[in-house]
């Protein structure tokens, strides 16, 4: 009885996030070409120690075949202890079978230590498959992470999903994934701000605008934000206001 409780107690903090602050969340969909395409992640992430960065691993749409350059550009993030690395599936709106996203977990999970991918960003999340998402989300849970005892999992269905039961087997979930002009018309609703991201692009306001939306995010203590200017290849830069947004995400912390 008492271990049964136990348990429970664990896992239920094993979904808990691991930072009580607003974080910053890296959709990292650019191919390191030089160490200089990464360098301002690596830059800030060196800079603001105080900051949790969650950054999405993604060489081709998943892992693609093994490139030891790109790992290495990998490892090189993972040198900072404030880097939470995952990767990057597809699930299909919940249509790809099991046995395809299975191998995508493994592919990752059998990445060089040294790389420190610690659990799966699922893309493609659709609300109300439970069952689907468990399926996946066990098979996350299920393999061995160099970097962490079990799986960090992120959920990507970039819209609301009310009050669904997938923030109980999920650290976070993206229910935002649209353009500033948005954001400002329809503001996302926070029903478990502590588990949920919000990732922008196409901003166009000031810098005290930018200040003011990650002072609203840090106010409702939401997980993790990604504020971007880019509106073509919103993922394959980080945009010009990248040092003022994490410049931001740093002060704002109380
Ligand atoms: C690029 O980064 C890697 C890993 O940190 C390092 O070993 C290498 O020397 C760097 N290359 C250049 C040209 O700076
Ligand atoms: C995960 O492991 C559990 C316990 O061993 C097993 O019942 C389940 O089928 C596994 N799920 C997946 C998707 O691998
Ligand atoms: C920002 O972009 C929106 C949508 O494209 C546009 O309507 C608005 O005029 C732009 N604002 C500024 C300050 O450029
Ligand atoms: C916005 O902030 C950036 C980074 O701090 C700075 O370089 C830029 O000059 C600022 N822009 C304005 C209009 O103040």
């Amino acid at each position: 009885m008492i271990l049964a409780i136990l348990l429970s107690v664990l896992a239920f903090l094993a979904v808990v996030p691991v930072h009580a602050h607003t974080g910053i969340i890296v959709p990292l969909y650019s191919y390191p070409e030089t160490n200089a395409t990464w360098e301002p992640l690596g830059t800030a992430i060196g800079a603001f120690p105080d900051v949790q960065f969650y950054v999405i691993v993604n060489p081709n749409s998943g892992p693609g075949l093994t490139d030891t350059n790109y790992q290495a550009a990998v490892a090189a993030l993972h040198t900072y202890a404030n880097v939470l690395l995952v990767g990057y599936v597809l699930t299909g709106y919940g249509t790809r079978p099991l046995d395809q996203v299975q191998q995508d977990i493994e592919t990752y999970a059998a990445w060089p230590a040294a790389t420190g991918l610690a659990g799966i960003f699922f893309d493609e999340t659709l609300a109300g498959l439970t069952q689907t998402y468990t399926a996946y989300t066990d098979a996350a849970r299920n393999a061995t992470w160099p970097g962490r005892t079990t799986a960090y999992v992120i959920l990507n269905p970039g819209e609301d999903i009310g009050d669904s039961d997938y923030y109980t087997f999920a650290n976070q979930i993206v229910t935002f994934e649209d353009t500033y002009a948005r954001y400002q018309t329809q503001a996302p609703l926070l029903p478990h701000p502590a588990q949920q991201s919000v990732i922008m692009n196409s901003f166009n306001g000031t810098n005290e605008t930018l200040e003011s939306v990650v002072q609203t995010f840090e106010t409702s203590r939401l997980a993790s934000a990604y504020i971007t200017d880019l509106d073509v290849d919103i993922y394959k830069g980080f945009g010009s206001h990248w040092a003022e947004f994490v410049q931001d995400v740093n002060r704002k912390r109380f």
